[in-house]
């Protein structure tokens, strides 16, 4: 016979089990959204070099061989577009933004071109870097422009209205009628706009663009040195290069040298860090430097090429070291910048 007693128990019973299963639901919804809390949103203002670096949907960047330009308050990355199902007829620059060097919004590939050169299969384009032209108000972009066997050794130029494309293919050309193969770029305090490119047979070269940017103009300095991968930052009056070995795909000991004018005399080159480390792995493409209201940070921008699975390339970006002609890229770790202040530290500080 069911007694009100009883009836009671059930009652008491049935809300514990209902409180206790609410609890467990909880507790499964927690745990279930940290699983699959997208991975784009990187929580706080962390770089972590050589990991994968997620943008707003999620997918690691594609901006290989790349370079960062501001505009306002907000930077743009450019780089090698090497996501895996492209057409392979085509070649690819991508772009991105964020306000923090940190959360990057993929912007699209703004460059989407077929061969322009007859430059014949498996034609290359590779290290895009952008300039904004004040006088013109376009986006230069150059790249460099190649076949195959890297014998063409040009540049390449497109240029935007915006931003974040479409880049129109303008024209090729050998900057100065040199050979050019890898190019670096270079903005100088006073708005100053360079190309920097290897130039095999002579070295490594610093040249003048024009006023619209759309050709190189002069040459400010041939350093002969064989470096590729040119980096320039100025700093506390005094000009920094950095350049790494001609070894392909494959790392080597990236070096530096310094000069009070970027005509030179620049000093012999030296390493950035411990050469067995071979640049720990990485090639430069750029130095960046973030003037905060506190502090002004120089950044060493390397890619980690993954030849074999290119998607995969990652990026060792690293505070440097600076000061007094010496410059040191410290061993890569989590580290968190303020891109107000231009403060940093190290994550575990
Ligand atoms: C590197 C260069 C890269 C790419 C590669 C191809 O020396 O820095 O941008 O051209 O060679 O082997």
């Amino acid at each position: 016979m069911v007694t009100d007693e009883n009836r009671l128990e059930l009652r008491i019973n049935t809300e514990y089990i209902m409180q206790y299963l609410k609890g467990k639901l909880f507790l499964i919804t927690i745990v279930l959204c940290n699983i699959i809390k997208p991975v784009s949103a990187q929580d706080s203002k962390i770089i972590k070099p050589t990991d994968v670096w997620p943008d707003n949907n999620g997918n690691h960047v594609q901006a290989h061989g790349g370079g960062i330009i501001k505009v306002k308050n907000t930077y743009y990355w450019y780089g090698e577009e090497r996501a895996k199902d492209l057409d392979t007829n085509k070649r690819y620059v991508s772009c991105y933004s964020s306000k923090d060097l940190v959360s990057w919004t993929f912007k699209g590939d703004v460059v989407k071109m077929t061969d322009p050169d007859n430059l014949g299969p498996k034609w290359i384009l590779e290290r895009p870097k952008v300039y904004y032209n004040e006088k013109s108000e376009k986006y230069v972009m150059y790249f460099h422009l190649d076949n195959k066997t890297y014998k063409a050794a040009k540049v390449g130029i497109a240029i935007s209205d915006t931003p974040d494309g479409d880049f129109k293919y303008l024209k090729s050309f050998r900057p100065l009628n040199h050979e050019s193969r890898d190019i670096g770029q270079f903005i100088d305090d006073d708005g100053s706009a360079y190309l920097i490119f290897e130039d095999r047979p002579n070295g490594f070269h610093i040249a003048k663009l024009s006023d619209d940017y759309l050709s190189v103009e002069k040459e400010i300095c041939l350093i002969p040195a064989h470096m590729e991968g040119g980096a320039v930052v100025h700093y506390n009056g005094l000009y920094y290069a950095i350049g790494s070995a001609l070894t392909g795909w494959n790392a080597n000991p990236n070096k530096y040298a310094t000069s009070v004018s970027l005509a030179g005399p620049w000093s012999e080159f030296k390493d950035i860090a411990p050469p067995e480390t071979k640049t720990y792995g990485s090639q430069s493409t750029m130095i960046l430097k973030v003037v905060g209201s506190k502090k002004t940070t120089v950044i060493f921008m390397a890619d980690i090429w993954k030849p074999k699975t290119q998607w995969d390339s990652r990026y060792l970006w690293m505070p440097l070291e600076l000061g007094d002609g010496k410059l040191w890229l410290p061993k890569p770790q989590p580290w968190e910048l303020n891109i107000k202040t231009g403060e940093w530290k190290y994550l575990a500080d």
